[in-house]
């Protein structure tokens, strides 16, 4: 679906709305309202489920979402966590290098430095699109910082810009308390914090964002093999490596891939989560593999994974997988002075992470962009799982007699599902808000109800309508999950 029209319908419905938008909005700042955040809620409820269960010692924490400083000298975002600005010399309008380049010269300049993005500019006589003045280009560091306390006792400190660095400080105590075993894993939900200079994709580049990230720190000895390999091995997946770049992708067997053991499980276990349990179209999901200049500054491996989407113009990233190695842990060890080595039957070593890592608003955008359909009727035919609503119940018509039986099947059900309660407008109205929406089921309550206790079931796809027993309903639904 085209970006404008899904905006327009999560604005009119409640998915989505511009923060601060009595003051005009800011770029890259979104609140979801009740519709967007019951579907965030139950994505982020559907994530932990498919990867906490890989292992039973994969864990949740939750940690601050303000750092120290030192934190980010000893992970490197503070020397490398930066973007490219082209600054006009006469407007002083300011600009994302890559994107202007991109725009203007249809080349990428992921990677490169600053001598050679100025040598792009210089040589292809590239202008301020404001003004047509000289743009000259500086590295800009994305995080936020602030300072903690006030007076002379403040302290720098910076919003984290992925949620990672709060399970790599967490990892010694965790390690600790859960019995000093590798695999360990450490997932976190939260938000991250990133000062993009225009960011411009709607929803796609946030300055506030959401990640789900799991990291799992192991032995890099064991790095070519995991416990359940063989139930992954026939698996294919759909990739797209560096020599495949402008070719199709390929579907290749998991054990015939030329990647570690452990690193290939969770690309499997990845591309499950997106073709079987939110069940998206396979053709619009693939790997793609980074090369040197694309890679993330602490990555030695690094394939995204992507989806299709007509709204962002192809492909487009959706997390990563990311083999960290130790850079983290060694970093944080030679800045802090903590020793974070482990001790497992007598082998003393740094742990390597393995990371899984998410962004929850494009995941979120990304179904609303596959899921809709628009035919003679608008549809968002997301997974029952993850639908804002699993039913809505409605009175036939706002009668008094109709309207109390309506309230007692919905208080009824609402002790097992997410269950929505509407009387304003005709049926068929009605119906279609529902559809607009995603709720998979519509129970109406009408006259016959209040002779046989019966009700229509309503199906969002087929449209089907049943007729079922108030004392069935629940029993009907949960087999329809
Ligand atoms: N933790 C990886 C990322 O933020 O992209």
């Amino acid at each position: 679906m085209k970006s404008e029209e899904i905006m327009d319908i999560c604005m009119r419905r409640g998915f989505l709305f511009p923060s601060a938008e009595i003051y005009g909005g800011v770029a890259g700042l979104w609140d979801y309202g009740p519709l967007g955040t019951r579907m965030k809620n139950s994505w982020e409820h559907l994530w932990r489920k498919h990867f906490l269960s890989l292992s039973s010692n994969f864990h949740e924490i939750s940690t601050t979402n303000i750092l120290p400083k030192e934190v980010f000298e000893a992970s490197g975002h503070l020397e490398s966590f930066n973007d490219a600005l082209a600054e006009c010399s006469s407007c002083h309008s300011r600009f994302k290098a890559d994107q202007l380049i991109e725009e203007n010269l249809k080349i990428s300049s992921e990677g490169m430095n600053l001598e050679e993005i100025n040598k792009i500019i210089g040589d292809n006589d590239l202008k301020c699109p404001q003004c047509g003045g000289d743009l000259s280009v500086k590295f800009y560091n994305l995080m936020f910082g602030l300072k903690l306390g006030a007076g002379k006792t403040t302290k720098e400190a910076y919003l984290r810009p992925e949620t990672a660095q709060g399970a790599f400080l967490a990892f010694k105590r965790s390690f600790k308390t859960l019995r000093n075993k590798l695999p360990l894993g450490l997932a976190m939900i939260g938000k991250a914090f990133r000062n993009e200079i225009s960011p411009r994709q709607g929803f796609y580049r946030l300055r506030e964002l959401h990640q789900a990230e799991l990291q799992i720190f192991f032995d890099p000895a064991n790095i070519n093999e995991h416990e359940d390999f063989e139930s992954v091995e026939n698996k294919k997946l759909r990739m797209y490596s560096i020599e495949d770049r402008g070719k199709e992708i390929r579907k290749v067997k998991c054990g015939d891939l030329d990647l570690p053991k452990f690193y290939l499980y969770y690309m499997v276990k990845i591309q499950d989560f997106y073709l079987e349990t939110l069940g998206l179209p396979r053709k619009m999901f693939r790997f793609r593999e980074l090369d040197e200049k694309e890679r993330a500054f602490y990555n030695k491996l690094h394939w995204d994974f992507e989806l299709n989407l007509e709204s962002l113009g192809g492909f487009k990233e959706m997390g990563g997988i990311h083999y960290r190695t130790d850079h983290d842990l060694s970093g944080h060890q030679k800045v802090s002075k903590e020793n974070l080595m482990v001790n497992i039957n007598g082998k003393k070593f740094i742990p390597h992470v393995l990371e899984l890592s998410f962004g929850v608003d494009r995941n979120f955008w990304a179904l609303l962009d596959l899921e809709y359909e628009k035919e003679e009727r608008t549809i968002l035919k997301l997974p029952k799982n993850v639908a804002p609503y699993y039913c809505a119940v409605f009175p036939l018509m706002k009668k008094e007699e109709l309207a109390k039986k309506a309230k007692e099947v919905y208080n009824l059900l609402l002790n097992e599902f997410s269950v929505m309660y509407d009387d304003t407008g005709s049926i068929g109205k009605r119906y279609r808000r529902q559809d607009e929406i995603g709720t998979p089921f519509c129970i109406t309550i009408d006259y016959d109800t209040l002779e046989d206790d019966t009700v229509t079931l309503r199906e969002r796809d087929s449209m089907e309508q049943e007729r079922a027993k108030i004392e069935k309903l629940g029993e009907l639904l949960n087999k329809k999950d």
